[in-house]
């Protein structure tokens, strides 16, 4: 008896292993699709693709567009970026806007994310006229999107700034750039605001400043020994300047909305940051602390400031009279200042503690930077699998885990995924099939989506996910060596053609949309 119940229930066993087996080699999406069933999205649930002004409109002169300071840096020193191109024409978005929106329709996409080039509406920020050409792209942009059902999500500035106000003030170090930004984004919910319902303020400025003023290698190129090699700047000082005006900037922009457009026209207003995920490299209390300082010297500083109204403690110990102060005034104005959290995540580190261990001396560690050490390495061993591109590595639990913090820290808060993609070094000798067969880059979102899911069904608010990049295009100091796109470009004749992931992306997209019908039925 006991023998016979034991033998059937392992042909019972045997059974199940085998139709599972099937089941996985016949039909590996069915196998795969259990794992998210059901679906957790809601049904207006933004699915997009992302870009920016500069990385992909070109038509840098046309119909009264003024100067942007990346388009002066790459005419002025083009050595600057590595393969010593620009954005004249980029992707030509511009001209081909159509063509790209008949790509995201075929996708079935519902949102696309992209930036306004504040010197295309204001050649000379609030010192010169409004450029009614410029007005009208974006007008033209934007009825197009919304004629296909896709809505537009806004970023009000994304790296480039008119040359105007670099030349007057260095871009964020006057507080007067202040004012600029709300005059830039008073004309943009003035003018396109009856149809955008999502503004984004900056784009990643933890990064930007970072860059700009801190290594000194980007625009405006300022910074101080031995963080880099300029001819003026501070880099100990002068990120904190910039990120107090960029979040004074944002939240000025984000009351003028609030008070005098939002109950009329009903969007929402957030910021975007880069969110890389950081995990302690061992688990003394010291990496653990260090690693909290680490969030706190990247995102925390620009979200505890518009969210709490104070900088994060630990920075305001470490860096005493170097971090500005915010008025009573400010405080009012910053209480709550957005409405969602745009996370930007493409990678994950380690992070080392540097005030009670020793760390290699040097720009990286020091006091204004936190006392912390990132690597992607521990032991030797890489914390995902390596790619072409030196900072990626394929760690998908870091998204997970990412909105997990984001969601505890702040409240959950409304938060979107506004960047999430896979970067591949361009070679040249790679034949059609090679460049559009990009199984790397659709499993890398298949993993960071699964990963997001996750983080959903366990009670995080995400309401959009948007990858990066719609095409390929001028990924900034990389110029055209790195390629990001769902649709490879051919800068020769600027041909968009569907990669694999492209048509991956469709077939989860419309799967979630059954999925959620069914479940609403
Ligand atoms: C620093 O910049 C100057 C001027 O551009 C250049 O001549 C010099 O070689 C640079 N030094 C280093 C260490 O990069
Ligand atoms: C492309 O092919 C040439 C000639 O075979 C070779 O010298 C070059 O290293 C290759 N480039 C890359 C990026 O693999």
């Amino acid at each position: 008896m006991v023998f016979y119940t034991n033998l059937k229930s392992m042909f019972v066993e045997i059974l199940f292993i085998f139709l599972l087996l099937i089941s996985f080699s016949i039909c590996p999406q069915r196998a795969l699709s259990n794992r998210f069933d059901p679906s957790p999205l809601s049904t207006n649930f933004l699915f997009g693709t992302a870009s920016s002004a500069y990385q992909y409109e070109g038509a840098y002169l046309s119909d009264g567009k003024g100067l942007s300071d990346w388009d002066v840096v790459t005419h002025k020193t083009p050595d600057k970026i590595k393969d010593g191109t620009n954005g004249d024409i980029a992707v030509d978005q511009y001209h081909r806007y159509l063509e790209d929106i008949d790509l995201m329709e075929a996708m079935k996409v519902n949102s696309y994310r992209f930036s306004i080039s504040w010197a295309r509406v204001l050649p000379k920020g609030r010192f010169g006229e409004v450029n009614s050409g410029g007005i009208s792209y974006y007008n033209r942009l934007i009825d197009a999107l919304l004629l296909k059902g896709i809505e537009p999500f806004v970023t009000l500035s994304h790296f480039d700034l008119p040359q105007e106000l670099g030349d007057r003030y260095e871009g964020w170090l006057s507080p007067e750039s202040q004012e600029d930004f709300v005059y830039l984004a008073d004309l943009c919910f003035k003018s396109f605001g009856d149809r955008v319902k999502y503004w984004a303020t900056f784009n990643e400025p933890d990064y930007l400043i970072t860059y700009g003023y801190r290594k000194g290698i980007a625009p405006p190129f300022r910074c101080s020994k031995p963080f880099g090699n300029c001819s003026e700047g501070d880099s100990e000082k002068e990120p904190y300047l910039a990120v107090h005006n960029i979040i004074l900037s944002h939240a000025a922009a984000a009351y003028i909305y609030r008070t005098k457009y939002q109950a009329e026209q009903g969007g929402k207003i957030g910021i975007v940051l880069h969110f890389d995920w950081y995990e302690p490299i061992s688990n003394s209390m010291a990496d653990k602390l260090a690693t909290e300082r680490a969030r706190s010297f990247t995102n925390n500083w620009l979200l505890d400031p518009i969210i709490f109204g104070e900088y994060p403690p630990v920075m305001q110990k470490i860096l005493g009279d170097i971090l500005p102060k915010f008025s009573n005034n400010n405080k009012e104005k910053l209480k709550s200042g957005l409405d969602f959290i745009g996370i930007n995540h493409y990678a994950s580190y380690y992070i080392k503690d540097c005030i009670y261990s020793k760390c290699e001396p040097g720009p990286g560690i020091t006091r204004t930077e936190g006392l912390f050490q990132q690597s992607a390495e521990k032991d030797g061993v890489p914390i995902g699998k390596p790619t072409s591109i030196d900072w990626q590595y394929v760690y998908p639990q870091g998204m997970e885990k990412i909105v997990t913090y984001v969601k505890t820290r702040y409240n959950n808060t409304p938060m979107f995924i506004t960047e999430n993609g896979y970067g591949e070094l361009d070679n040249p000798n790679n034949t059609e099939e090679q460049y559009l067969n990009d199984f790397d880059r659709k499993n890398y979102m298949a993993g960071h989506l699964l990963s997001l899911l996750e983080a959903i069904r366990k009670g995080a608010d995400v309401r959009g996910y948007f990858a990066w990049s719609l095409l390929d295009n001028f990924e900034w100091l990389q110029g055209y060596t790195v390629r990001f796109g769902l649709h490879h470009v051919d800068y020769a004749t600027l041909k968009r053609t569907p990669r694999l992931s492209a048509n991956w992306y469709k077939e989860f997209i419309a799967k979630h949309k059954t999925e959620v019908f069914r479940q609403e039925k």
